[in-house]
């Protein structure tokens, strides 16, 4: 008989609390460090963030509890496709000639293709229970975008998404698709807010960024008051809804009876990646699985965890959130408009980039055209058109399996595949005819950016 390739499991194991990896990090002697008030420099208390989120998030994001209760309400939501599936790659090892063993944990099978809807269904049921009218979001490649306003329609809650313009022009399906859903769609800089404006006059043919759509998203929450924020990565509370993926991926790699050697996913603000890694990191950083390696990867054009610095900086363009302490290439910085809109990102998780910081994750940053290159081998050998963030990963896992082989030694490589690519094909005809350009990242302009980083010393 065949070897499996298809891990699943009953719908009655969806995890029924979410881990939050805080309080395990700090046990191992990696204390989380405070996000300051950029007045004060003091830690940001509670109550700042009360205009922008429900309380229940505000509690998440501080909490020193390992585990949180999912309320019922959103596990009602969750089943509507999880658990995921846990796939192994045959067909990809054996186009790679790899002893390596491959799996890849898919949430391109939620209904918006990606993961982003297990914290945006959450969000949502928190901003209704409080009574909240709208919520306002950016969004970069699209599927945060799509994602809320699925899970807006869903608790009754009006949606109003600012899409970074690059994506908003190569993509006009992502909009439609918000659309369907109610949503309302601006292509971000607009000259609807102020954060906006003063974008435009600096720069009138900006093409936006993730930086600049989020100034322009709390900017509207700040001043409306039935309006709250929502955010689609980097924070802990997004970082805890998404440990859905990493419990479920261990409970599925144990019925497959594998440990991973490497756990390899990519990186914009460090959702998907921490949601698949933290549950299997809590085991290295308890001693149980010392040797389990963990690899971020990051597009070259946008290479924050390889080239940024740990830093307190803003999470914002127009300097409207706290300072978050976390690998930055400067809030100033427009990465070039490469097509892992998703990955367009100047800084990252605070929690995920102490990880890096202290060395228990790697980190590594490929050009465009080596990450088509990869997603086009995958999609060839397993049937699967993979998000072009999603691609980063697997070009990860691929040079991974191809050191095994050069190795001559067997390895166990678990993918975090976070999304498909279907609303992705101008991408794809690009790469395949040859024009996608080899975008690199800019020192000069890595300088300038830097340069910008409000002084607070780090310890
Ligand atoms: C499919 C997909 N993967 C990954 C990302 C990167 O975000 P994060 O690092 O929060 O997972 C995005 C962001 O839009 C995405 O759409």
């Amino acid at each position: 008989m065949s070897e499996p390739t298809r891990f699943d499991l009953p719908s009655n194991r969806i995890p029924t609390a979410w881990q939050n990896l805080l309080p395990v990090m700090a046990q191992a002697g990696v204390p989380p460090l405070p996000p300051l008030h950029p007045g004060t420099r003091e830690p940001v208390t509670p109550d700042l963030l009360a205009p922008l989120f429900p309380e229940a998030l505000i509690l998440q994001e501080v909490s020193t509890d390992e585990w949180i209760d999912v309320p019922g309400e959103v596990l009602d939501v969750y089943r509507l496709w999880r658990p995921s599936p846990l796939h192994r790659a045959t067909r990809l090892e054996r186009a790679l000639d790899t002893p390596a063993r491959i799996y890849f944990k898919y949430e391109g099978v939620s209904p918006a293709g990606s993961h982003k809807p297990n914290t945006a269904v959450a969000q949502a049921f928190y901003n209704k229970q409080v009574g909240v009218r709208r919520i306002s979001t950016e969004t970069g490649a699209g599927q945060w975008g799509s994602s809320l306003a699925m899970a807006c329609s869903f608790f009754d809650l009006e949606c109003l998404v600012f899409m970074v313009k690059a994506s908003y022009e190569q993509k006009p399906y992502r909009r439609i698709f918000m659309e369907t859903f109610g949503a309302e769609v601006r292509p971000s800089p607009t000259s609807t807010t102020n954060a906006g404006k003063s974008i435009l006059e600096a720069h009138p043919d900006s093409t936006g960024s993730l930086g600049i759509a989020i100034s322009e998203a709390i900017e509207i929450a700040a001043t409306d008051g039935d309006t709250n924020y929502s955010i689609g990565s980097c924070l802990n509370h997004v970082l805890l809804h998404q440990s859905v993926i990493g419990l479920e991926a261990k409970e599925q790699m144990e019925v497959a009876g594998e440990v991973p050697d490497v756990v390899v996913g990519c990186v914009g603000g460090g959702s998907n990646y921490g949601g698949l890694a933290y549950p299997f990191m809590a085991g290295r950083l308890r001693g149980e699985t010392p040797d389990m390696r963990f690899l971020a990867t990051e597009p070259a054009a946008c290479p924050t965890l390889t080239k940024g610095r740990f830093a307190y900086d803003f999470g914002d363009t127009a300097q409207l959130t706290p300072l978050l302490p976390m690998y930055t290439l400067g809030h100033d910085f427009v990465p070039a408009p490469v097509h892992a809109g998703g990955l367009r990102y100047h800084g990252d998780s605070p929690s995920l980039s102490l990880l890096v910081r202290s060395g228990h994750m790697e980190a590594a940053a490929y050009t465009q055209n080596e990450v088509f290159e990869a997603a086009v081998l995958f999609a060839k050998a397993q049937g699967i058109v993979p998000a072009p963030e999603s691609a980063h990963a697997i070009r990860g896992a691929i040079n991974e399996a191809i050191a095994a082989r050069e190795a001559g030694r067997e390895r166990v490589i678990l993918i975090g595949l976070s999304g498909h690519g279907h609303f992705d094909m101008q991408a794809y005809d690009d790469y395949l005819n040859g024009r996608l350009p080899e975008v690199e990242f800019d020192p000069a302009d890595q300088e300038a950016a830097l340069a910008g980083l409000p002084d607070v010393p780090i310890a």
